[in-house]
């Protein structure tokens, strides 16, 4: 299949001055691939949150919530293999003092030997020996910098699930097999951030940790798998856009038996990347645990008086990227019949949708105005709407088409003497008249479809 089309530079342009996202401390030059979320952003975000929490935590009686603290004990990350396991192999150029992945596909040659090319300046012979870098941010804790002292940023939300096993089993009873769930920050030092969101140093997690009996971990895992193909499918991201990739023994982190990513296609030269990963992590997690800190974390099974380690069945999503997928997916320019100039659209589900509807007078005079914000206040406090008089009303449809709106309401010169206004559908452009007194409904309707 032909590369689609590279659609990141007009996201980039379109997120800020949409109010999407802004680039961190901007003011200052930015931080280093870090970003904010705008007024549309939060929402889309947050959407996309509650919905994974829906979906994971409230409509299952075998996973429970969790929200477990960023800072931990530093001897987590020792017993997780984080300290001497979550390394990249790196690169420093001597002559640009630019820093690649020892296995960027942009170097030719061999690095640490004279025909090895630096990407960046382009000089031969000048890109040192590969080191191991670690991906940990390191701080202090306490106002004294020794050695004693230092922590971790938490590189992924799971460690905090996995030290909390036996709390919440024993709190909430559960029984094997179930699963704690969590959305929260991670942080990593990533050698070559970019691409927008994809890669970022600071960024969610939406992970969920499944504790099952030994022996049914596969079963379970392909379980999950289809579970989560499912979620992305629900999403709206496009079926031909979706795939699993499965890890190669090479490819697997320090934790895993077995690993699928869900991939999406983001177009250009980044193609299908991951998105989310699901891990087979087997008992790893819980035995280190179990070693380093001293403490038992075995299940007892009173069905058949065993004790064990469970295994471990991880689905792990990142927010961010699945949000910069739905933008990707949804981002289209096309031509509008009769007019001169085209029109961008943000195809995102209703129900992901920042904005659920604009409400628009027709024209500013004979009360319409005044219909309309009443429409848009008696609405407000059951979706997010937006209010606007300014500009010709084809301009505040574009204005809605861009940030994804679904629906526009128009209050026309039919609307005072019927009670009832003009609904535009964002994708089809049909207008339906609808009655003022069933408009809520007929929002709420399309948008929980
Ligand atoms: N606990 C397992 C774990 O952390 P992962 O595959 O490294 O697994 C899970 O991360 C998800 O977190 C990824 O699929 C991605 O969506 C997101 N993610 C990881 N690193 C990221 C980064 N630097 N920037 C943005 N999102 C990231």
């Amino acid at each position: 299949m032909p590369n689609r089309p590279d659609v990141m530079d007009k996201l980039v342009s379109l997120c800020k001055r949409r109010g999407f996202i802004f680039q961190s401390s901007e003011i200052y030059g930015g931080t280093g691939s870090v970003w904010d979320y705008g007024p549309l952003g939060i929402e889309l975000k947050r959407n996309l949150q509650e919905r994974w929490w829906k979906e994971m935590v409230r409509s299952r009686d075998n996973v429970e919530g969790l929200d477990s603290a960023i800072l931990m004990h530093p001897r987590v990350w020792e017993a997780s293999g984080h300290v001497s396991g979550f390394v990249d192999p790196m690169v420093d150029c001597r002559n640009c003092k630019k820093r690649f992945r020892a296995d960027d596909p942009k170097i030719k040659g061999t690095p640490g030997t004279p025909d090895g090319q630096c990407p960046a300046c382009g000089m031969k012979g000048t890109l040192g020996e590969p080191r191991q870098f670690n991906l940990m941010f390191k701080t202090f804790m306490g106002p004294v910098e020794d050695s004693a002292a230092i922590i971790y940023l938490r590189p992924e939300t799971a460690q905090g699930t996995y030290v909390n096993f036996l709390n919440v089993q024993q709190s909430t009873r559960q029984k094997i097999p179930f699963g704690i769930a969590q959305i929260g920050k991670a942080f990593r030092n990533e050698i070559t951030p970019g691409n927008f969101i994809f890669r970022t140093r600071e960024f969610e997690q939406m992970e969920m940790q499944f504790f099952v009996e030994p022996g049914t971990d596969m079963e379970w895992f392909e379980y999950w798998k289809s579970e989560r193909m499912r979620w992305h499918r629900g999403l709206g991201l496009a079926e031909d856009r979706l795939q699993f990739h499965q890890h190669s023994e090479s490819e697997l982190a320090h934790y895993a038996r077995a690993a699928f990513d869900v991939q999406f296609d983001f177009g250009g030269s980044l193609g299908f990347q991951e998105i989310e990963g699901i891990h087979n992590r087997g008992d790893f997690d819980l035995s280190q645990h179990q070693k380093f800190s001293g403490k038992k974390l075995e299940y007892f099974d009173q069905g058949t008086n065993k004790r064990f380690i469970p295994f471990v069945v991880e689905t792990a999503v990142g927010p961010n990227r699945t949000l910069l997928a739905l933008l990707v997916n949804g981002y289209r320019e096309e031509a509008v019949e009769g007019e001169d100039e085209g029109r961008v659209v943000l195809g995102l589900s209703p129900a992901l949708a920042p904005i659920k509807a604009g409400v628009f007078p027709l024209v500013k005079k004979d009360g319409m105005p005044e219909m309309a914000r009443k429409i848009a206040d008696s609405l407000r406090p059951h979706f997010p709407v937006f209010y606007d008089d300014s500009g010709a009303i084809g301009r505040r449809y574009r204005r809605q088409d861009e940030i994804g709106t679904p629906f526009c309401i128009t209050v026309d010169g039919e609307s005072a003497g019927g009670n009832s206004v003009t609904v535009r559908d964002r994708d089809t452009l049909k207008q339906d008249r609808v009655s003022v007194d069933s408009l809520r409904e007929y929002v709420a309707q399309r948008i929980s479809e």
